[in-house]
């Protein structure tokens, strides 16, 4: 197993916290759920450490996350969930903002866009691709449950939350009074907000991902952060405890969950057999790009 040992984070897009999802009916639990927005935000002030932005890639709905430790010197960075079309847009950020991008991880082979892992690595040679070792795809550090990626002073925690695809993972921020309060999970399509990723191709079951989303992510803390893959509806946020009690699938029982998976009736992924072969291999095509100057540091 190969363990990551190396980094740290800070908190900064604040707009972020207070997404559509949680402004509208002040009935209790909205209440509740608001106390939880209102004290990410608060706790996000306090937290000089960790820059967060969230990216969007329109053709697939997709969100990438850029997190980096401002306080720590290099200010060291990771991008979650790149898109290829969006690298360039990506790696000029990085560069404006002034960090050093050092990882640019994937939580799982994905169906629906290629990733931007393997065309960052040509235009930053030094960036390091992670993905898990149950993915079975190609990067240069594969993680497993447990591990610890570190960035600076901060760090996220590997959680194995298979069932979408066997490779799944999501990346949670760390526990501990230096790490950003409310944590924050970055779920992939394990769990989506008020939805969660198909369970019909590769490798994918309903009941590993009811029984990975349930023991994995809804054991978390009820106000931590819950930051997706993707969303097609316009939410840029949810809770752990929002989730738990509203998410139509997810808070059903297991003979449920496996009864709706089963009858979505969702047609073929048309990007699948163009995304997945190219994912297994970091995303890697022919590519011939020059490489730039992403980093300032
Ligand atoms: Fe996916």
């Amino acid at each position: 197993m190969l363990r990551i040992h190396t980094l740290r984070l800070p908190l900064s897009n604040l707009s972020l916290f207070s997404s559509q999802a949680q402004k509208p009916r002040l009935n209790n639990n909205y209440r509740t759920m608001m106390s939880y927005t209102k004290a990410a935000s608060s706790q996000a002030f306090k937290d000089k450490k960790l820059l967060f932005r969230q990216l969007f890639e329109k053709d697939s709905s997709t969100y990438t996350y850029l997190l980096a430790d401002v306080a720590h010197p290099d200010k060291p960075a990771l991008l979650i969930d790149p898109v290829d079309k969006t690298v360039d847009r990506d790696l000029s950020l990085v560069k404006e903002l002034g960090l050093k991008l050092i990882y640019a991880i994937n939580t799982h082979v994905h169906a629906d866009h290629v990733t931007g892992t393997g065309l960052i690595k040509t235009k930053v040679p030094s960036v390091k691709s992670i993905i898990s070792k149950a993915s079975k795809s190609k990067a240069d550090l594969h993680i497993e449950a447990g591990d610890k990626i570190h960035f600076g002073d901060l760090f996220l925690e590997v959680r194995a939350t298979p069932g979408h695809t066997l490779g799944c993972v999501t990346y949670v921020t760390g526990d501990g009074s230096d790490q950003p309060q409310p944590r924050m999970a970055f779920t992939g399509d394990a769990l989506l907000i008020r939805g969660c990723g198909r369970t019909d191709f590769q490798g994918g079951s309903a009941h590993q991902l009811y029984q990975s989303v349930h023991s994995q992510i809804f054991s978390l803390p009820k106000e931590t952060l819950i930051y997706p893959a993707h969303d097609y509806r316009g939410f840029t946020v949810s809770t752990v405890g929002e989730e738990m009690q509203y998410n139509p699938r997810l808070t059903k029982d297991e003979e449920m969950f496996k009864s709706i998976m089963e009858n979505l009736n969702l047609p073929y992924p048309k990007m699948i057999d163009i995304a997945v072969p190219s994912n297994m291999v970091c995303g890697l095509q022919d590519l011939s790009v020059k490489p730039v100057d992403a980093s300032s540091n």
